[in-house]
């Protein structure tokens, strides 16, 4: 079975209630309404009724069954506020910001996930990466145990032997610009346990470099080191390695020159970049010159799940992310 009907049918399995933000916005409305057919989770749209209203009637989309949620008119709207403005008091928060910030329905989206009213978050379609995050970095924070949170990209190669058939972890492509040794650390466990939890893969982890087991010497390469070492002691039960090259990580014969006696080098099926620039380089060129499918950026590390879109997103994108979103949330994660 395709990787996306599986998460399609994982999803269905427990329906969880999933808020997106940008109500209004065409292709999310075209969304809802898929998702609403095919069973994927209760969507909850939050911005300005009339207007939500006008834009699926334009565009012929049937809201029966889909929950609006303006925040101008909630019930609720008076508990978010307090709320956040409690969570944020000591960074300087007052009772009249909150009242308008809180008004803002990626806030206002992210405070109904915080207090059990919404499952999970997808948004994106009109708003940058920053947009999203940082309300959810304000708000929802990590799990516990998790430093960072971070977001992979699961690669799926044609006609290739690397990783699982094609099948890659790429991680983190999308939000920490220079994690430190130790977050670093926590991005690779992170992402080992996402791929166990999501795609039941024997998860095969490589801290990637421009040097294999001490080829090379720099401050850049000694940062991967040390992180390897913190992650392999944080969970010794995993099969982590590093620092590794790229062609040392994922092909056998490379493998057995460079790291003959590692379990992962040659075998890799998650690779951990070791700053946003690499990461983010990385996935685009084996997307473009692998033609690879990108699934993502999904975050992870977040205490539930809040998920981005690129703003190129078809209406078919947001349905398979808030699939995606929905089996974070099944997990109690992630
Ligand atoms: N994990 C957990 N908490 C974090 C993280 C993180 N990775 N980053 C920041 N925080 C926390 C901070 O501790 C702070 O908490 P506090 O306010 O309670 O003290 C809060 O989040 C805000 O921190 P700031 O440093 O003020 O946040 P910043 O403005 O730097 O934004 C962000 C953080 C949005 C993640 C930023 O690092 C960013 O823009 N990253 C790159 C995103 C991007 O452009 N990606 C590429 C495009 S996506 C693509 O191509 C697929």
């Amino acid at each position: 079975m395709d990787l996306m009907k599986k998460i399609w049918e994982d999803a269905k399995s427990d329906v969880k209630r999933i808020v997106l933000p940008e109500g209004d916005e065409e292709r999310t409305l075209k969304a809802s309404e898929d998702i609403k057919k095919e069973g994927l989770a209760e969507v909850i749209l939050v911005g300005n009724l009339k207007s939500i209203e006008e834009k699926a009637k334009n565009i012929g989309v049937n809201l029966e069954g889909i929950e609006i949620i303006d925040p101008e008119n909630s019930s609720k709207t008076e508990e978010y506020v307090n709320a956040f403005y409690e969570l944020r008091k000591n960074k300087g928060m007052t009772i009249e910001k909150a009242n308008k910030i809180v008004r803002d329905p990626l806030y206002y989206g992210t405070m109904m996930v915080k207090l059990g009213d919404a499952d999970g978050m997808v948004s994106g379609a009109v708003h940058t990466t920053g947009d999203l995050l940082r309300p959810g970095l304000q708000i929802i924070k990590t799990l516990p145990g998790v430093s960072v949170v971070s977001s992979f990209f699961i690669m799926l190669v044609p006609n290739c032997e690397y990783g699982e058939d094609g099948m890659l972890f790429f991680s983190d492509c999308a939000v920490n610009p220079n994690p430190t040794a130790e977050q670093l650390a926590s991005i690779a466990i992170a992402t080992a346990e996402t791929a166990k939890n999501l795609c039941k893969i024997d998860p095969k982890v490589a801290m990637l470099s421009f040097s294999s087991m001490g080829s090379a010497d720099h401050e850049l390469v000694e940062k991967v080191r040390r992180a390897t070492e913190i992650a392999k002691e944080l969970r010794p039960d995993l099969d982590i390695d590093g620092e590794l090259q790229l062609d040392a990580a994922i092909v056998d014969k490379v493998a057995k020159q460079k790291a003959p006696n590692s379990k992962v080098a040659g075998k890799a099926n998650v690779l951990i970049f070791p700053d946003l620039q690499a990461g983010n380089i990385g996935y685009k060129l084996v997307q473009r010159f692998a033609r690879a499918e990108a699934i993502g950026p999904v975050c992870q590390g977040f205490a539930k799940p809040i998920n981005d879109l690129s703003r190129g997103c078809s209406p078919e994108d947001i349905v398979n992310v808030v699939a995606l979103t929905a089996v974070q949330a099944q997990s109690g994660s992630k």
